[in-house]
Order: C-alpha cells, then sequence, then structure tokens
C-alpha cells in the first residue's frame, strides 16, 4: 500500500500588511519587496491568536470532514513554541475535543520540523497501516521592527492527515538528507524574535538544496530530473524559490524551466513566511493551481536554518482535484484579512509578550479559537465563533 497525504488544510490570521504600506513608511522602493522578494504582504496575528490558534482552525476545518477518523498520533511542528516544555500538540488536541489515546508531541528544528513529522507519520502508518496521524506545522514568522527581516514576516498553519491510500499525494522512499552547523538564524530562549545573519542564510539555503538533492539522487540511483514534474521548495519569501531553482540548475550543469516552481508561490507571496507550514502551503498553492498534476511526481525541497534540509519526493493521486474543493476557502481567507496601518501594526508588534504574567487579550479578529491571555502561568484558549 501507498503512504501519504490523505487530506489537507490551512489557516491564517485575521490581519495583513500591505508591503506597499511598509515601503512608504520605510522610505524604500516598494520594486524592492515586489520584484526582489518576490513578496506582496503578510499575514499579522492579532493579540489573541498564535500557533495554537492557527492550528486548531486548520485542523478543526480537516477533522470536522472525517467523523469516521482514526487518528491516534498528532505532531505539531513549529519554531514558534509557546512552551519550553508543554507541546502546543496538547492544546489542540484538547480544542478539537481528540479522544485520550492519542500520542502527541512537538517537534522543533527551525522551519524543516513539518517534514520530519510528515516522515515519522509515514514510518508510524508502515507499521500501523489502519491508523491516521495528523500533521500540523504551524508558525508565526516575527522579526524585529527595523531590519531588513522585516518584510519577510508572515503566519499560518498547514494540517495534513497523513494514512494509507492517501488521496492527494503518496510520499515515495525517496528522499535525502543534509545538516550543517551553521548561525544563520536562530532564536535564544529569552528572544521573542530571531538573530539572522540574512546573507549567510542564503547561502547556507543553496548549500543544503544542492547536498539534500545530492544525498536523494545516491540513495535512489534509478531516479533522474527528469522523472520530476514541479518542485517545491521552503519559500521564506518566494524569490527564494526562484533562487534555489536556478542554484540547483547550476549545480547540475542544466536549465531548469521556472514553470516547474511558478504554480506554487501565489499564496506564500500573499501570506509571507509561514516558516515550517510554507513548504505545505507552497503544495497546498501547488495542488490549486493545477488540475491536470494526477501521477506527477513533487520533489519537494525542506530547509530550516541552523542548518538542516531534506529533499524528498511524492505522486500526486488521481482523482485528487475533487479533494481540494474546501481549498476555496484559503484565497477567501487571504481577501478576509483585515489590513492594518503601519502604525496599528507596529502596536501590535510591540504588544507581543513573551512573559508569563496575568494578563487577558482583547478580542481582536473573528477566529474559531482564541487565545484569552494567561492566568497563573498558564495559557487559556477558548473557542471563538
Ligand atoms: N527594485 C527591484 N529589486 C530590488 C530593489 C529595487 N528597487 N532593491 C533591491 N532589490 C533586490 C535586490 O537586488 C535583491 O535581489 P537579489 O537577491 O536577487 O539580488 C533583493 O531585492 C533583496 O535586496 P537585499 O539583498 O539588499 O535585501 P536586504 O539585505 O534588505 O534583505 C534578506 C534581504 C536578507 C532576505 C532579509 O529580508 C532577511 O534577512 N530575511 C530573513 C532571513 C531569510 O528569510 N532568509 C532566507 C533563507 S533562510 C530560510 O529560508 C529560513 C527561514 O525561513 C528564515
Amino acid at each position: 500500500y501507498s503512504i501519504g497525504l490523505t487530506d489537507l488544510d490551512v489557516a491564517t490570521t485575521g490581519y495583513v500588511l500591505s508591503l506597499d504600506d511598509l515601503a512608504d513608511y520605510q522610505g524604500t522602493d516598494p520594486a524592492k519587496y515586489h520584484l526582489g522578494l518576490g513578496q506582496d504582504c503578510f499575514s499579522v496575528p492579532g493579540a489573541d491568536e498564535d500557533i495554537v490558534t492557527l492550528a486548531a482552525t486548520a485542523a478543526s476545518r480537516l477533522v470536522a470532514r472525517h467523523p469516521e477518523h482514526k487518528i491516534t498520533q498528532l505532531y505539531f511542528a513549529t519554531e514558534t513554541g509557546v512552551d519550553q516544555s508543554k507541546s502546543a500538540g496538547v492544546f489542540v488536541h484538547q480544542l478539537l475535543g481528540l479522544a485520550p489515546n492519542v500520542r502527541t508531541v512537538e517537534l522543533k528544528q527551525a522551519c524543516y520540523s513539518a517534514t520530519a513529522a510528515l516522515q515519522l507519520a509515514v514510518g508510524h502508518i508502515t507499521r500501523f497501516p489502519q491508523e491516521q496521524v495528523l500533521v500540523i506545522a504551524s508558525d508565526i514568522a516575527r522579526y524585529a521592527l527595523d531590519t531588513p527581516g522585516e518584510p519577510t514576516q508572515g503566519a499560518g498553519a498547514v494540517a495534513m492527515l497523513v494514512s494509507a491510500e492517501p488521496h492527494l499525494v503518496a510520499l515515495e522512499p525517496v528522499t535525502g538528507f543534509y545538516t550543517a552547523d551553521v548561525n544563520d538564524f536562530w532564536r535564544p530562549t529569552d528572544s521573542s524574535t530571531p538573530y539572522v545573519n540574512g546573507h549567510l542564510s542564503l547561502d547556507a539555503y543553496l548549500d543544503a538544496t544542492a547536498g539534500a538533492y545530492d544525498d536523494a539522487m545516491r540513495r535512489a540511483p534509478g531516479l533522474d530530473l527528469e522523472d520530476i514534474d514541479r518542485f517545491l521548495h521552503h519559500q521564506p519569501f518566494t524569490k527564494m524559490a526562484r533562487k534555489a531553482h536556478r542554484h540547483l540548475g547550476q549545480h547540475l550543469g542544466v536549465e531548469l524551466d521556472d514553470a516547474l516552481i511558478e504554480e506554487s508561490m501565489s499564496v506564500n507571496r500573499q501570506l509571507g513566511n509561514s516558516y515550517t507550514a510554507s513548504l505545505y502551503f507552497a503544495l497546498a498553492a501547488q495542488l490549486t493551481n493545477n488540475a491536470e498534476l494526477a501521477r506527477k511526481r513533487l520533489g519537494f525541497f525542506s530547509y530550516g536554518s541552523g542548518s538542516v534540509a531534506e529533499f524528498f519526493t511524492g505522486v500526486v493521486q488521481p482523482g485528487y482535484t475533487v479533494h481540494l474543493d474546501y481549498l476555496e476557502h484559503l484565497q477567501a481567507d487571504l481577501n478576509a484579512r483585515k489590513t492594518l496601518s503601519v502604525e496599528q501594526y507596529r502596536q501590535l508588534h510591540h504588544s507581543y509578550r513573551l512573559d508569563s504574567d496575568n494578563y487577558t487579550t482583547p478580542t481582536d479578529t473573528a477566529t474559531s479559537f482564541r487565545f484569552a491571555g494567561v492566568t497563573d502561568h498558564v495559557r487559556q484558549y477558548e473557542t471563538g465563533l
């Protein structure tokens, strides 16, 4: 039997900041953002949104379609952890009303960890093919104000249901790994924003892309570049996918057509960086933007600063479009975000809290799940709409 993604759903925040407005405020040419970074705007969380509320929104939409689900594992991938001990997945487990006999765990390795979660899920289903695994990637990219990383912020969650005989994408055993200790991007436990060596991070990303691809080809000698019909890249900003695509071509001494990545960037261009969810928003975009992908092979490049990368492949399943109608809400959600002024956005950015003193959050956004604040150091979540 094949194993892979049988369903997928997404969520993003209630607010958005236009990069035209940010450029205007900074006195920067907006073309730097639209052309130089390939970004138009980015999602901004309200005070009552966090990785848990985003994850619960995406996952509840997915689980509602599967009343008879067989979920026994909940793997929560993030680099925006809300607690240094408890898994954010446990909050989601409660908000979704899942049964107690579920294994719940959080995984971290920058933007890479959702891929590790997915591969762990495949391993579990190999042993227990009657069961299902809920993998959730949820992140908020939040850089310090007035830094080069600021225009590459964003937020979102992707929930994926992994099972045998999947309806969307069957993951293949083709996979290649890469790890190198690089200080390109990291967030110490006392900091709410990352430290970034931006230009080093670009080089580290490109090295890792080539390294993971080479390892995959060593492990799967029968596979050729021509066997891959579309490439999906981690997209901290969509121009990065173009850089990676070009770099892969140069590395292999071939010219790679831009059409192989074009359809995967429409969502992230409007969403911004969603760290470990970003590659899977690229997948959501790829599947919704092209109805002719049945039996086509996707090549996934997953990268997480620090740095770890993996290249793996999956085959789109016949009939997949039937299972994607619900993703229509994706564009509707993006359009429904309320536009912040730069002043409102900066105020929201300043009001973010890392501490766990008592506080309550204003009801900011029309969300399905709310982060209500902290009582006695315990984070409080509510079901909203
Ligand atoms: N018109 C058109 N293009 C313009 C322009 C203009 N007026 N002005 C500048 N540009 C272009 C530049 O030529 C450049 O394009 P190329 O790289 O193709 O030459 C692009 O706009 C960006 O310009 P700069 O390099 O000068 O931009 P910067 O130094 O201000 O910052 C950045 C860019 C380093 C990516 C910064 O946004 C950053 O640090 N971001 C966070 C880190 C990041 O996203 N790294 C990505 C790899 S790591 C990763 O993927 C993990 C992760 O998620 C964080």
